[in-house]
């Protein structure tokens, strides 16, 4: 089964059965996390990051330490997906001048706003240590992810 055909229907199941359980957004948002990266293997890192004033700070994450916990909204490419509220998928990240390193062993990246309307409250990023491991599956899940998050702020 090629990257493409690949569906996360059942992933996605859980995800929305955890999400509607929990009551805490922290929680609701770790529980995500945590399905993600248990399900998902080719996802190497998965981390959130909150809208706070104008930076987005990390909240859960699984994955390696990131020296990145506070990005200005101007840099890198989770400061892009939020400034220009939509989702950035990049198949080779050392060939995109905006990415900032947070493991040497990350090839591909996908961030995705979790949005109210026009307001972005914060993002989901995700980061593979294969080469476009970021499908068009990849991309539903993680948008659908987020709109399930959006219910929580
Ligand atoms: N690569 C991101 C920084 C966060 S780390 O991947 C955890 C970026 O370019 O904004």
């Amino acid at each position: 089964m090629t990257m493409a055909t690949t569906t996360y229907d059942g992933v996605l199941a859980e995800i929305k059965a955890a999400v509607g359980a929990e009551h805490e957004r922290e929680a609701a948002l770790r529980r995500s996390v945590e399905i993600l990266k248990a399900r998902v293997p080719h996802y190497t890192w998965i981390g959130i990051y909150l809208l706070d004033d104008h930076e987005l700070v990390l909240g859960p994450f699984l994955g390696k330490p990131s020296p990145h916990t506070r990005i200005p909204l101007h840099r890198g490419l989770c400061g892009a997906a939020a400034s220009e509220r939509r989702t950035i998928v990049v198949d080779n990240v050392d060939a995109d001048p905006r990415y900032l390193a947070c493991s040497l062993e990350t090839r591909s990246e996908i961030v995705a706003p979790i949005m109210r309307g026009d307001e972005v409250l914060g993002e989901i990023d995700i980061d593979s240590d294969r080469p476009a491991a970021f499908g068009p599956s990849d991309r539903a899940l993680v948008e659908a992810t987020a709109t399930l998050l959006a219910a929580k702020f």
